[in-house]
């Protein structure tokens, strides 16, 4: 006899689909208006023209592990921290880049709670990982080619530390979330009082659209930010509940010790503006992943790459920040980061920099990504490359007249302009005429 569905059953069922369908569609328009269509599909990365898995990664841990090897880079292992303040320093990653994501949504999920959240450290090409306890450091690194390579080292004092790379760790950084590509994460959730997550919640994906409202769930968060709200330091049902009667009762925060004992982490901060550079970062550099793919797939399988027109310009809005999320009040964050951070450069003549910050309507004075610099951009295939450097200049000269750069002010498009042609030495002789 065949099962039968029972009336309520079958209605539940419909009502899943429905739910299910209603949810694709959903995600299909915000990929449509946020990069470009099919965006998420995964790209297929370990066959023979990418061929991840068969191929030495580069970038700056293999550079560092090489002269751990060499004997030219020693690391001291910290009785408390152990390789962390060492490694922080030789891959020239700022501690005050920290920011401290308390929800169970990683790699080491059990060892992560409010009560000890996870640190994330970064620079322009590197990404570190630090429980306190644990027995390993997570690495995640930008390979010009491959996109996201992956990397473990013990937390043992060893002569010669070895940095393991792990393609394992691809079973969450290469989906849907990571635009199909080994790529990096960063997400937004309310979570219970342990920290697991609440998936009715809405907001996983986090990039400098998102609104600051639908922010840092599961994040702490620290630095002056006004009136705006965000889901910052809220833990567990009772705190969300408050929010809504008495919003940022737990923002503009400057320490975090009423949460968990500061004294375990290198500082005790989660700095917003490391937070807002982070997740503009690391969408970019999956963007970048994703471009350089679809690039070198299309150029073997049709020499040519006219079908990239809409991810082409998808990457132009990104990097020029067209669909920034605008901030409502000033910005300041409670750490050296920012400092620091818009301090490295380049410099134009007249001593302008993409990296310095406005922090009252939006993110960066000059709204164009520094990671035009990075070894990803620029080790992008040629031919990509001049299609975005032709987009580029398109739209700073004022030549181009499409509603999606209309509200960068002409005067900034020029800066723009005039800062790259000043620092970029690989931009086309059109650039300089
Ligand atoms: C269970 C899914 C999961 C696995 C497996 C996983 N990660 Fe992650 N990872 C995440 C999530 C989610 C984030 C975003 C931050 C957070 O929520 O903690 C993240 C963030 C990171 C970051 C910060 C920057 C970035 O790349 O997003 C690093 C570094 C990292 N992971 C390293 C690793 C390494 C190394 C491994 C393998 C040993 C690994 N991860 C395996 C889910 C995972």
């Amino acid at each position: 006899m065949k099962p039968k569905l029972t009336r309520a059953c079958a209605s539940a069922f419909s009502h899943l689909l429905a739910l299910m369908i209603a949810a694709q569609l959903l995600a299909a328009a915000t990929a449509r208006a946020d990069d470009f269509q099919g965006a998420t599909h995964l790209m297929p990365f370990d066959e023979d023209t990418i061929a991840y898995s068969k191929t030495k990664a580069q970038g700056s841990i293999p550079t560092l592990q090489e002269k751990i090897d060499g004997g030219q880079v020693k690391l001291k292992f910290d009785p408390q921290f152990g390789y962390l303040p060492a490694v922080l320093a030789a891959l020239g990653v700022p501690k005050s880049s920290q920011g401290l994501v308390f929800s169970k949504t990683s790699f080491q999920r059990e060892r992560i709670a409010p009560g000890h959240p996870r640190a994330v450290y970064f620079n322009d090409d590197t990404y570190v990982g630090y429980v306190p306890g644990s027995p390993l450091l997570e690495f995640s690194i930008v390979d010009p080619k491959l996109g996201a390579v992956f990397y473990t080292l013990e937390q043992a004092d060893v002569a010669k530390p070895r940095f393991s790379r792990n393609d394992q760790c691809l079973e969450c950084h290469a989906s849907a979330k990571t635009m199909g590509v080994p790529g990096h994460v960063i997400r937004s959730f309310a979570t219970d009082d342990s920290g697991v997550v609440d998936l009715s919640s809405g907001v996983s994906l986090v990039t400098h659209r998102t609104p600051l409202a639908e922010r840092w769930g599961g994040w702490y968060v620290t630095g002056e930010h006004g009136a705006q709200t965000h889901r910052g330091n809220l833990v567990g049902k009772a705190a969300y509940a408050k929010q809504e009667e008495k919003p940022n009762h737990l923002g503009n925060l400057t320490s975090l010790a009423r949460f968990f004992d500061t004294q375990d982490y290198l500082h005790g901060s989660s700095d917003i503006v490391a937070l807002l550079v982070l997740e503009h970062q690391y969408h970019l550099h999956n963007f970048l992943t994703r471009l350089n793919y679809e690039a070198t797939v299309s150029l073997q399988q049709y020499g040519h790459l006219n079908y990239l027109k809409s991810k082409v310009e998808g990457l132009v809005r990104y990097l020029l920040f067209a669909e920034e999320a605008p901030l409502t009040s000033a910005i300041t964050g409670n750490t050296d980061f920012a400092k620091t951070f818009a301090a490295s450069g380049p410099k134009d003549r007249r001593g302008r920099s993409l990296r310095e910050f406005d922090l009252r309507t939006r993110l960066f004075k000059y709204p164009c990504s520094y990671l035009i610099y990075s070894h990803a951009f620029t080790h992008l295939p040629p031919a990509a490359r001049e299609k975005v450097y032709a987009r580029l200049l398109e739209v700073l000269s004022g030549k181009d007249s499409s509603a999606d750069f209309q509200k960068i002010p002409f005067a900034t498009k020029q800066a723009i302009l005039e800062i790259l042609v000043d620092t970029k030495p690989d931009l086309p002789a059109n650039w300089r005429s």
